[in-house]
């Protein structure tokens, strides 16, 4: 398989496994220069939310491939006065080879997609990150040298960046255990369809009690306890989220080889503590810069 030519990437789950592996084997080569292609493309950035890892990464991987980017906030598009979106994506189908949206439904990227014959990239929904697990798996892969037989524990709020996490380990085979309280667990479809993605071959596995997920696991990962758009609900989670915290006692029931993983932004002693953050085991700055090379691969497939 040479391109991804003119897909859509609006889920983890929309690449195979093969391809899944080629574009981490791309984005390897490309981290240590190896390929290179030109890429004389405009991708556009249409971003509802804040952002700066995907932002800026997206717009150097253009930058590093040849390409260009425009960037298409709301406030100073007509999106951010009502016009429909599959108005919209007709129009900017026209001008653009490829469009990244950060926005709040999966229906509205969704939307955006069947009108639009450019390839459409998630770059994040409330529903799912894609992007990000790809960073998040190249990091696995080269902290042990391969995925098979690792585990993944995230701990923390079922959300976007656990979805894609457990559709994105089920894909290449890594067992994948979410420790989250009850009422925060990941949706329960997602968590089918990763099981129906592992075809048995691998752990998929939800459960409530994080001392128990985080047994021998490989990786310890976690994010925000409240995520953008969430912020209002903050306070009421703080307490309930408390026992999801990554901190040493908890990394300490680990593989002693795991590494710790954050798709950032962190808040220092809410979801994971700075002794953990900043402390040997933790990838999170390699993961953030895996965001570069991951995209540039996406972008170089993508776009042909
Ligand atoms: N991890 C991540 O997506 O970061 P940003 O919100 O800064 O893009
Ligand atoms: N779950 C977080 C991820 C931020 C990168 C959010 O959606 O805000």
């Amino acid at each position: 398989m040479e391109t991804l030519r003119g897909r859509d990437l609006l889920s983890i789950a929309d690449l195979s496994r093969a391809e899944a592996e080629y574009l981490l084997d791309l984005a390897a080569q490309m981290k240590i220069g190896k390929v290179a292609p030109q890429c004389p493309k405009v991708l556009g950035l249409l971003f509802q939310k804040a952002s700066t890892r995907t932002r800026v990464s997206f717009t150097v991987a253009m930058y590093q491939l040849g390409g260009q980017v425009i960037d298409l906030n709301p406030q100073s598009t007509q999106v951010g006065r009502g016009e429909p979106l599959p108005d919209t994506a007709r129009v900017l189908d026209r001008y653009l080879d490829a469009v990244a949206i950060r926005t709040y439904g999966q229906a509205e990227l969704q939307l955006f997609a069947d009108y639009a014959r450019i390839p459409v990239i998630n770059a994040l929904t409330d529903r799912e990150h894609p992007c990000q697990i790809l960073a998040d798996l190249l990091t696995l892969r080269e902290s042990f040298g391969t995925l098979a037989g690792l585990t993944l524990c995230y701990i923390g709020d079922g959300n976007n960046v656990a979805h894609s996490l457990l559709l994105g380990c089920a894909l290449l085979g890594v067992n994948i255990r979410v420790a989250s309280p009850p009422q925060f667990a990941p949706l329960p479809e997602i968590v089918a369809q990763a099981k129906a993605l592992s075809g048995g071959k691998s752990e998929v596995t939800v459960l409530t009690d994080p001392q128990t997920a985080a047994k021998g696991a490989h990786a310890l990962y976690t994010d925000v306890w409240a995520s953008m758009g969430q912020e209002a609900e903050a306070g009421d989670r703080q307490p309930i989220f408390q026992p999801y915290q990554i901190n040493d006692q908890l990394l300490a029931l680990a593989d002693p080889r795991a590494i710790v993983l954050h798709c950032l932004p962190a808040h220092r002693e809410e979801e994971i503590t700075a002794s953990v953050l900043e402390g040997p085991q933790s990838r999170v700055w390699e993961q953030a810069e895996n965001r570069l090379h991951a995209q540039k691969a996406l972008l170089a497939s993508l776009l042909g």
